[in-house]
Parts: structure tokens; C-alpha cells; sequence
């Protein structure tokens, strides 16, 4: 018997078997494959961060969810839109379940807006298609949010937080109306949508 032959590792494979240095060559490829990939995610992420003004909710604000009804902030009488003394827009709503309160708001077009919104029992979530608006709406904290509408429309709001058996059925509206017609409107209608 030659001596090369009884080293196992100068014998040849047998059929089936991929040489080592294949092996390393195509696992370095899908490596640098998947880094690339890593790349192009996280340039996605800070691309559409920095030109849609996305960003994940930093707001951290406490308030006691069990006394939202008897005072403060997110008293009823004090939920909808309020405009500002500097003309911009404030939305103060509850999200509970299966619902959020109020169920449609108004506001108006071309303003800054300010959504404000805190959860009366379990987590949800507010999102406004097609804006920079996606929060998490967690008992205990006040989500906010600004944003603007350059254009009149309307805005169909899901809850995207799975909160129980009713959440696919837990969705409301937002209404961007002219900025005229919106002043034109009683105090009971600016603040919140009279139709259903
Ligand atoms: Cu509220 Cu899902």
C-alpha cells in the first residue's frame, strides 16, 4: 500500500462528497450575500426614516388609565380636536376596547396636527394609512404624535394591535376637511364627526 493512500485525507472523496474548499467558497458567498442584505434593509430603514420623518414612538408620558372619565387631559368633554392658540390642531382620543373615542374626527387641512391619544384597558395600535402616523397605544402612557395633511380626505384608522376578540372590528375615521370650511364648522362639529 503507497503511502499517500493511508491518509485519510489524501484519499479521494468518495461520489456525493463536496470538497472542503467548495464548501468554504460557497458558504463565504452566502455570507457575504446575507451582510448585503443586512446593508440594504438598514439603508431602507434610515432612508425612509430621514425623508418620511418616520420614527418610532418616543414619548414617554405616564397617566393613570383608571381615572381617564373623572379629570384631566382625556376628560370627554375634552376629547376631539382643539385648535391652538398658535392655529395648530390637537386630537385627543381614548382607545378602548373595541373602539376609539371619539369615533371620527375632524381636522383641518394644510395645519399641524397633534394626535394625543391613551388607552383605557389593554394595548393598542393607531395608524393612518399612507402618513407618517403608526403608534402603539399602551395603557399608562400617552402616544403622541404629529404630523400634517396637505390634502383634504379621508382617513379609514385601524387598530393594528391585536386587544382581543373584537380588535378586526376596532377601527374609526379620520375626516381632513379644507381649512375654511373647517372654521366654518360649530364648536360641537370641529370637534368631532357627527355622522357614523
Ligand atoms: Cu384595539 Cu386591536
Amino acid at each position: 500500500m503507497a503511502e499517500s493512500s493511508s491518509d485519510p485525507l489524501q484519499r479521494p472523496l468518495p461520489d456525493g462528497i463536496v470538497p472542503e474548499e467548495v464548501v468554504a467558497r460557497t458558504e463565504n458567498h452566502w455570507v457575504m450575500i446575507m451582510a448585503a442584505m443586512l446593508v440594504v434593509m438598514m439603508a431602507v430603514l434610515v432612508v425612509t426614516g430621514v425623508s418620511g420623518a418616520l420614527n418610532p414612538p418616543s414619548n414617554v408620558e405616564v397617566v393613570e388609565p383608571v381615572t381617564l372619565h373623572l379629570g384631566g387631559e382625556f376628560v370627554e368633554s375634552n376629547l376631539g380636536t382643539a385648535i391652538e392658540p398658535d392655529g395648530s390642531a390637537t386630537v385627543r382620543m381614548i382607545a378602548v376596547q373595541y373602539d376609539f373615542v371619539p369615533h371620527c374626527v375632524v381636522v383641518p387641512a394644510g395645519t399641524p396636527v397633534k394626535f394625543r391619544l391613551t388607552s383605557a384597558d389593554v394595548v393598542h395600535g393607531f395608524l393612518l394609512p399612507d402618513t407618517n402616523v403608526n403608534t402603539m397605544v399602551v395603557p399608562g402612557f400617552v402616544a403622541d404624535v404629529d404630523t400634517s395633511f396637505a390634502e383634504p380626505g379621508e382617513y379609514v384608522m385601524p387598530c393594528h394591535e391585536f386587544c382581543g376578540l373584537g380588535h378586526h372590528a376596532m377601527w374609526t375615521r379620520v375626516s381632513v376637511v379644507p381649512k375654511d370650511q373647517f372654521a366654518a364648522r360649530g364648536p360641537l362639529e370641529r370637534t368631532r364627526c357627527a355622522k357614523q
